[in-house]
């Protein structure tokens, strides 16, 4: 979507600040023991006090408010029973609409405490999203985007998951334009100012791939490893991006 004036951006800010909102207070309780399903539950009671809908569910009928990913599955996990373990990480997804307007941010946690080539993922790919996002302005084509991922990526060694990328938000949870964290020369869609995106890298230790689970929606390593993802939406401008699930 395109921001067409201030009551719009007002809306997008506040569902952005709800799912900004809901993902800290998940995060915060995560430590070994907990599950993912009580993850979920703290994050779809507080989707309902602040009068949000779970976009998964919206959308796609998903069997969760939110998407959780843990081990080698990096994305739309299923909340599910299996305790979290003590070193390993937790990716959450928040997506959720308010008002006709959709937001949409994620994190990967530390399940206790984790080791240093881990925590140098998740800051490799934190570092990464902030760098693109802030990349992202006015008049640059779409591929600044998977540019700056891939140069933070290879400081490291690190590999890109091909196949899930930023896109569109606003009016809907998934829109256009598709925004590829690798780069693409051919992918030179200007970038225009009250455009409402998304960038989510996915930076990984030794896989370039997903596979899908049996069960239809979690998305796995398919080389194994670790993984991790943040996310944002923000506003284009010609300048510094509007974010408004900071
Ligand atoms: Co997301
Ligand atoms: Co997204």
């Amino acid at each position: 979507m395109t921001i067409d004036g201030p009551d719009q951006l007002e809306k997008l800010k506040e569902i952005g600040a709800i799912c900004r909102d809901v993902l800290a207070a998940m995060g915060a309780a995560i430590r070994p023991g907990i599950t993912p399903r009580e993850l979920d539950e703290i994050g779809g009671k507080m989707l309902t006090e602040r009068g949000a809908k779970s976009a998964p569910i919206l959308a796609y009928n998903f069997p969760g408010h939110t998407c959780i990913s843990v081990g080698d599955a990096v994305a739309h996990g299923i909340p599910g029973d299996v305790p979290l373990v003590e070193g390993e990480l937790c990716n959450i997804d928040v997506s959720a609409e308010k008002d006709g307007v959709f937001a949409d941010t994620g994190a990967s946690f530390a399940v206790g405490k984790i080791s240093a080539e881990l925590q140098q993922l998740l800051d490799t790919t934190k570092a990464a999203q902030r760098k693109a996002m802030f990349a992202a302005r006015a008049g640059q084509p779409v591929n600044v985007v998977g540019k700056v991922v891939q140069k933070e990526a290879s400081k490291h060694g690190y590999m890109i998951i091909e196949g899930l990328n930023g896109h569109g938000v606003g009016g809907w949870i998934h829109e256009e334009p598709t925004v590829p964290n690798t780069y693409h020369p051919n992918a030179r869609t200007k970038l225009h100012e009250g455009q409402v995106l998304t960038i989510e890298p996915f930076l990984t230790t030794q896989s370039r791939h997903y596979v899908e689970d049996a069960d239809g929606w979690t998305l796995r390593l398919a080389n194994g490893g670790f993984g991790a993802q943040f996310e944002h939406t923000f506003v284009v401008t010609k300048g510094a991006p509007i974010v408004v699930t900071a």
